[in-house]
């Protein structure tokens, strides 16, 4: 039997390239499908910085008359999991940086519209066959950078290969002016209400939702609040197509975020002994400039600094927060915004006992802060998902989170009585006021200064299992129902191989750490 061929098409993978947890999914699920006897490829643009880390890279193919220009299609390896990879080489991708989308001012890239409509060219070129590289049997786009795959399939009259969109974030849409049009390959007849016209433009994210085979988002809550108040205007088109929407929660690298083996972390702990914990704990205040205060709670913030992950509420709550708890210390790693990245700055200023701030991004702070701290404050006015709170949880680091999208769905509140709900593993708040995060805060608070129930919570947290190979399964089992029919039979066998009750077993690691329940 030939093993099921998938394209997964991207913007952004683990470790090529990252801005946020598209790419920690994408370097996980490619890796997870690969051990599932998937032949996957991860196709992306050839950013130099991919271009210099993939392995074993050698050209296989020209790419002439792109939109923008000829390109070159590169076939090599992942550097970590061995994840077969083609990257696009273009001048279009050539000078893009640590975020890709933007220019050293933050502004969007003029060329962004051309750029991600070569991406998917050269998708569909893969899928026609007008490369020497094998066709796969499903096409899966991410995001609106990958939106135009299933359009340009159905112009250019190719057949034969499933497509699947997944939508990571509905607020990135892909919207440009309709003057690109022809240069994109669009014909006006696709740029209707019904098609890829968004408001006076075309959106690239809406062209994937409308000629998608199969339509994906990556949790329960997010997939259902989608169609009615976070829909940001795509509502009517999602729930057209509700009949092919359904939702696949992500997993978690679990070689990436795991206590008892992280190579980044000061010193691994467990279930079984979490005194390297303590020792994080020191680090991390250590890293940030506090005193070292082993018993003071240390809430940390580990995202994007943006108005999504609710910075300005934040910036209003901790003043009066750091006032009347006086025993807390805060960590700030993440950068975004420039002028909420200024307020952090000075907020440690103010207290420089109390607040430590690092702007910037990099993975071993990230891995001390998760591993370091006692809470996570995970505030945001929506989360598709929300990978940060699940790294953290796995560290036994509590997260006091926005009650929307994935995170109504992976973490599970405390409650608000005397009695901790059973289960517990974080504090969910709803609203989007100061008071709101500041009544959560003080409820985290109050659990932390009870140490069984802290433990408890600490257990149930670092026990869940948010490993990869559930999702993973859920997607070949998506993948199965749009291959074409010749190749259904390649999925289904695998599928059936993969729940023999013997091999599941043996796959499905319920937890990366050895505990007892
Ligand atoms: P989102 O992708 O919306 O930010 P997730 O929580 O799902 O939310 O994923 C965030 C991922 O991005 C995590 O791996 C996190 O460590 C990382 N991350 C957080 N802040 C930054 C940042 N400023 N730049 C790049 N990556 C970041
Ligand atoms: C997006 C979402 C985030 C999700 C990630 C991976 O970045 O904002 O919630 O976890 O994609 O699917």
């Amino acid at each position: 039997m030939s093993q099921p061929r998938v394209l997964l098409v991207t913007s952004e993978a683990v470790p090529l390239v990252k801005t946020g947890g598209l790419a920690d999914v994408i370097g996980a699920l490619g890796a997870s499908l690969s051990s599932l006897n998937v032949d996957v490829t991860i196709l992306m643009p050839g950013y130099p910085a991919a271009l210099e880390q993939a392995r074993n890279l050698k050209k296989i193919s020209d790419l002439p008359g792109l939109p923008g220009g000829d390109a070159e299609l590169m076939q090599g390896v992942m550097p970590d999991t061995g994840v077969k990879v083609l990257l696009v080489r273009s001048p279009l991708f050539s000078s893009r940086t640590a975020n890709p989308y933007v220019d050293k001012n933050g502004k969007e890239l003029d060329d962004n519209a051309v750029a991600f409509a070569s991406l998917s060219h050269a998708a569909v070129r893969v899928c026609a066959g007008r490369t020497d590289y094998p066709v796969p049997h499903v096409v899966h786009a991410n995001d609106w950078h990958a939106g135009l795959i299933a359009a340009l399939m159905k112009v250019q009259g190719v057949t034969g290969v499933g497509t699947a969109l997944t939508i990571h974030n509905l607020a990135f849409q892909g919207n440009f002016p309709l003057e690109h049009a022809t240069e994109i390959g669009i014909p006006s007849d696709m740029i209707t209400a019904e098609g890829m016209e968004f408001w006076g433009k075309m959106s690239y994210l809406k062209a994937g939702i409308a000629w998608s085979d199969r339509i994906t988002t990556v949790s329960k809550t997010y997939a259902e609040e989608i169609l009615g108040e976070l829909g940001y205007g795509m509502q009517d088109i999602l729930n057209r197509r509700k009949d092919v929407l359904s939702a696949i929660p992500n997993g978690v690298d679990l070689d990436t975020w795991n206590p008892s083996s992280d190579a980044l972390i000061k010193r691994n702990f467990s279930l079984d002994n979490m005194s390297g914990k303590t020792v994080c704990k020191r680090e991390l205040q250590r890293l940030f400039n506090l005193p070292l205060q082993p018993f003071t709670p240390v809430l940390a913030l580990g995202s994007r600094i943006t108005h999504q992950k609710m910075a300005d509420v934040v910036l209003a709550a901790l003043p009066q927060l750091l006032q009347e708890h006086p025993h807390f210390q805060v960590v700030i790693h993440g950068c975004g915004e420039p002028q909420y990245e200024e307020q952090f700055n000075q907020l440690a200023k103010d207290y420089p006992e109390r607040v430590g701030v690092h702007i910037g991004y990099d993975e071993q702070r990230a891995h001390a802060l998760h591993a370091g701290a006692d809470i996570l404050l995970h505030p945001t006015r929506f989360e598709p998902f929300g990978l940060t709170p699940i790294y953290s949880m796995l560290y036994g680091t509590i997260p006091v989170a926005s009650c929307v999208g994935g995170l109504c769905d992976t973490v599970v509140d405390a409650g608000q009585g005397d009695d901790m709900v059973e289960g517990a593993t974080g504090v969910l708040f709803k609203g989007e006021e100061a008071s709101h995060l500041s009544d959560a805060v003080g409820r985290a608070l109050a659990l932390y200064a009870r140490p069984t129930v802290w433990q408890t919570m600490q257990r149930n947290a670092m026990s869940c299992d948010f490993s990869w190979t559930s999702p993973a399964m859920a997607y070949i089992q998506l993948y199965a129902s749009i291959a074409p029919v010749n190749a259904r039979p390649f999925f289904l066998e695998l599928l059936k191989e993969l729940m023999k009750p013997k091999a599941s077993k043996s796959m499905v690691t319920p937890s990366p750490l050895k505990m007892t329940a």
